[in-house]
């Protein structure tokens, strides 16, 4: 099968879908490959632990399932460990994806990413570092395209 079980189990039942009214921090992003957009919204409280989460994705069926389970890794972490919640982390937590889905990691990465960076931002912390992060990480996506574009050649 080309899903794991789990892939298949977070598509067809994603947790913490929905929007957030009264959330701390929103982070939102597109992906540079595909177009497909993803919105989160996280609780934070003054521990600075995500207390709850919820995700809006307009993707593919990988894109909801990584959402779906980064959201599940990050609910009730300190900001601080949500931070280093890598794309590889999420897909191994559900058991991986095929190849030419591992892009549609990124963005849940990237939208945890973001929305730490609003909170940052609301909370008066430097965030250029963090900034940077999350656009050299668009920059890789266009120069890994510009590589497959040549290799087509
Ligand atoms: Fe766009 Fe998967 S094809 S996120």
């Amino acid at each position: 099968m080309l899903y794991s079980e789990k892939v298949m189990d977070h598509f067809s039942h994603p947790r913490n879908v929905g929007e957030m009214p009264d959330a701390t921090a929103i982070g939102e992003v597109g992906n540079a490959k595909c177009g497909d957009i993803m919105k989160i919204y996280l609780k934070i409280d003054e521990n600075e632990i995500i207390t709850d989460c919820k995700f809006e994705t307009f993707g593919c069926a990988s894109a909801i399932a990584t959402s779906s389970m980064a959201t599940e890794l990050i609910k009730g972490k300190p900001v601080s460990e949500a931070l280093s919640l890598t794309n590889s982390a999420v897909v191994e937590a559900l058991d991986g994806l095929p190849p030419v889905k591992m892009h549609c990691s990124v963005l849940a990465e990237e939208a945890v990413k973001a929305a730490i960076i609003d909170y940052y931002k609301k909370i008066g912390r430097d965030t250029s570092e963090l900034e940077q992060m999350v656009i050299d990480c668009e920059s890789c996506h266009a120069h890994e395209e510009e590589q497959t574009h040549k290799a087509a050649e």
